[in-house]
Parts: C-alpha cells; structure tokens; sequence
C-alpha cells in the first residue's frame, strides 16, 4: 500500500491590515457654510488629515448648478472646475460614471485630485463611487443638499450606481473625509422633497432615540416652517443617530439593519408605484405597516403604532397603503428584496418609541408570513 503523504504545509506571508487606517470623519454642521467657509474647512481637513490635494473637482447636477452657479464659481480657483449631470435618480447610472470619468481626465486631474459632491442624495452616491475609484480611490468630500442627504445618505460610506435591473446594484463602502452641512442650503428645496426626507429623520427617532422623538412631536411646526435653530438641531440629532449605528457596524452586519426599518414594506411599494412614489413616501407607509405588524406579533403596543403615524402625518406623511396595492403583491416583491437572504423575509420591529426588538443578539427578524398578511389585510381598505 502506498504510504499516505503528510499534506505540504503552505509558507504564509501576513499582510497586516490592522489599525492601519483610521477612516473616522466629521459632520460639521453651520448655518452659512456654503460658501465663503467651506475652501478653510476643506483646508483643515487636509491639514489633519495630511491630505495630499492639489485639485478640486466639483460634481453636481443640472438643477443644483442653475441654482447655485454663481456661489459654485466662488469656490473655484484654478484647481477647481465644476463638472454636472442632469437631476433625477436616472443620472445614478454607469453612463454617467463613465462620462464624468472621461471628463475629469480629460481636464488631467490625478490622483493628487479630490472630489465635492454638491448636491442630494444622488449626485452623494455617483460621485462617492467615483471617488472610489477613480485612480484606484481619490479623496471625497459631501456638502448635502437635501434633508435626506444630510441625515442620511452622506453619512456611512455606501456608494453606488442603479442598473436598470435593480437600484444600487453596483457599488462600494467607501467614506467620505468630511461632510459640510449648511442648513441654508434647504431654503431652496421644494416641498415635497422636504417633507419626504422627514421620514428619515422620524426613522433616526423611532430606531435609537425616545427622546429626539418627543423633540420632533414638539416642534412639527417649527420643523415644517423651516425654523433654522429647530432645523439645525433636528438635523445634528438625526446625524447622531445614523453616525453612532453605523460607526457600531461599518459593513451592515448586523446593528445596521434596524437602518432598514420601514424600508422592506416600503422598497415593495416605491416599486409597486414604479417609482413614482417619493422614496421617502414609501418609506412612512413602510413604517407605519412595520409598526402595524410590530403590534401583531406582540413586540409593540398598540399606543405606540398610533403615536408613530400620528407624528408622520402631522409631517404630512402617508400611513396607508396606496388604493388598489393587494397584500399578496407586495409579498410577492418583498420576497425579491436583495436584502433577504435565502428568501426568508426579515423584519427589523420596534418594540418601543426608540428603540428595535433584539431576538437572541439579533436585530433582522424572521416573521410568520401568515401575520404579516393578517397585518397587511386590515390595512387595506
Ligand atoms: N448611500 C446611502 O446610504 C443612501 C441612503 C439613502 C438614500 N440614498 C440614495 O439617495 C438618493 C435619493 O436622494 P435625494 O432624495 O437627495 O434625491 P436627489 O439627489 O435626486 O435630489 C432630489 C431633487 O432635489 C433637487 N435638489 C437637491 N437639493 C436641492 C436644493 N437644496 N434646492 C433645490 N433643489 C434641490 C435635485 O436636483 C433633485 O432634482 C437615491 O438614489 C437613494 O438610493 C443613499
Ligand atoms: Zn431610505
């Protein structure tokens, strides 16, 4: 018989990621910022930091540039230029990155080169995954402009393109070095797009923070009238929330999925609307039906479901489900969620104002389809 080999032990070389890079950033947060103040906070970031950056490119879109042109070509210096795509979620594309690619090496920036995205969450996530790879990852910088943006999307690193197969199918965790939020900035911001982000903002309460939702049921007026003190304070405390949950879970392992609250039932319904209904509309029904089931498997009291869709519809959002939407649809779509893994729907619940139901560690939680149908089922009228 022939004698059984020992099996070769491989060399191994270890290459030793540790603690070598600190990816921490701030939020800085000023009525007035933008922008005779952003050029000196740029400038002490790089100091800090010890940033090598010698050019400034600049990525907004269309609408933005027509407002802010002017305050945009203050910025400029010689190592500056301005580079735009057109406003809607349709510019979030591989053509657009590909174009904006071909034109900062056009104008021959390197990689002592860093990128601002001016602008909402869109021009937030084009221009991050530009950044990230761009000459294999060049610095960036977020100066948002919607109130999702500031609360939400500019903060936490994720980056990303849509294909016309799925939204953000294609994209990267790549972090911002700063991130300017000048509450003046929402001055110009239409209506609707203000009154859709506050579902983010009732989010950050409903998730983490009682007491920041009891500021919000105080203050809807202030809020809605655009009140800067109220607003700045809304919009920091809103920050804390997203800043602490995914500083505790940089890559979505596991903490970060109380984030998706209101978002299972409410990417089902953005896309049962194809999109017409805002993201942040969407977002309100999703919650206020995640509640609704919250309160059916027992983890939320029923006071509760009706304190959290009275605050969204002060705001002026939606808590029902759209006419005609059938409970077996939207199951139907909840099930192609990428988010869930292996098919099984998972919810992440409140069990309280401000704070998620945990399960043995667990923040992503497997439900009884049978209730969430009987949940589903009473809302429909
Ligand atoms: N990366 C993340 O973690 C994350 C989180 C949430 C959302 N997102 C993404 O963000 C996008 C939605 O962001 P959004 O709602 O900010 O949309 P958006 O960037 O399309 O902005 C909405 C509209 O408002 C206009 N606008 C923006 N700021 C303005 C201002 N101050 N004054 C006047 N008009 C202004 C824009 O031109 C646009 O037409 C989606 O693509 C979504 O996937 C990403
Ligand atoms: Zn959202």
């Amino acid at each position: 018989m022939e004698k059984q080999k020992k099996p070769i032990q491989p060399d191994k070389v270890l290459v030793n990621l540790e603690g070598v890079q600190d990816e921490s950033y701030r939020i800085t947060f000023a009525q007035g910022l933008f922008p005779s103040q952003i050029q000196r906070h740029i400038q002490l970031v790089k100091k800090k930091k010890k940033l090598k950056i010698h050019r400034l490119a600049i990525i907004t879109d269309s609408r933005l540039k027509r407002i802010y042109g002017k305050q945009l070509t203050s910025l400029l210096g010689e190592n500056t230029s301005v580079f735009h795509v057109p406003a809607g979620e349709a510019s979030k594309c591989r053509e657009m990155k590909n174009l904006l690619e071909d034109k900062l090496v056009a104008a021959k920036f390197g990689r002592d080169s860093a990128i601002i995205a001016f602008g909402g969450g869109v021009i937030g996530d084009l221009a991050g995954f530009v950044a990230s790879t761009y000459y294999r990852g060049i610095p960036y910088f977020q100066i948002p402009t919607t109130i999702i943006s500031q609360v939400d999307s500019s903060i936490g690193g994720k980056t990303a393109i849509d294909l016309p197969s799925g939204k953000n199918l294609i994209g990267s965790f790549y972090q911002p070095k700063g991130v300017f939020i000048d509450v003046d900035l929402l001055d110009t911001l239409p209506e609707d797009e203000f009154v859709s982000g506050l579902a983010e903002v009732v989010k950050h309460g409903m998730i983490r923070d009682r007491r920041f939702i009891v500021f919000l049921e105080k203050n809807v007026s202030s809020i809605l009238a655009r009140d800067k003190k109220v607003l700045m304070e809304t919009l920091k405390r809103s920050c804390k929330v997203k800043a602490s949950v995914v500083s505790e879970d940089l890559k979505e392992s596991n903490l970060r999925k109380i984030l998706n609250f209101g978002h299972t039932v409410g990417h089902a319904v953005e896309t049962l609307s194809n999109y017409k209904l805002h993201h942040g509309k969407s977002v309100s029904i999703g919650m206020a039906v995640e509640a609704h089931i919250a309160h059916k498997v027992g983890y939320l009291p029923e006071e509760d479901v009706h304190r959290l869709c009275w605050l969204l519809e002060r705001f002026g959002l939606p808590v029902e489900l759209p006419k005609g939407l059938s409970p077996g649809k939207i199951i139907e779509v909840m099930g192609f969620d990428k988010k869930n893994e292996k098919g099984i729907i998972h919810f992440t619940l409140p069990s309280a104002m401000g704070e998620m139901k945990e399960n043995k560690g667990q923040y992503g939680l497997q439900v009884n389809m049978d209730e969430v149908e009987k949940a589903l089922d009473e809302l429909v009228k």
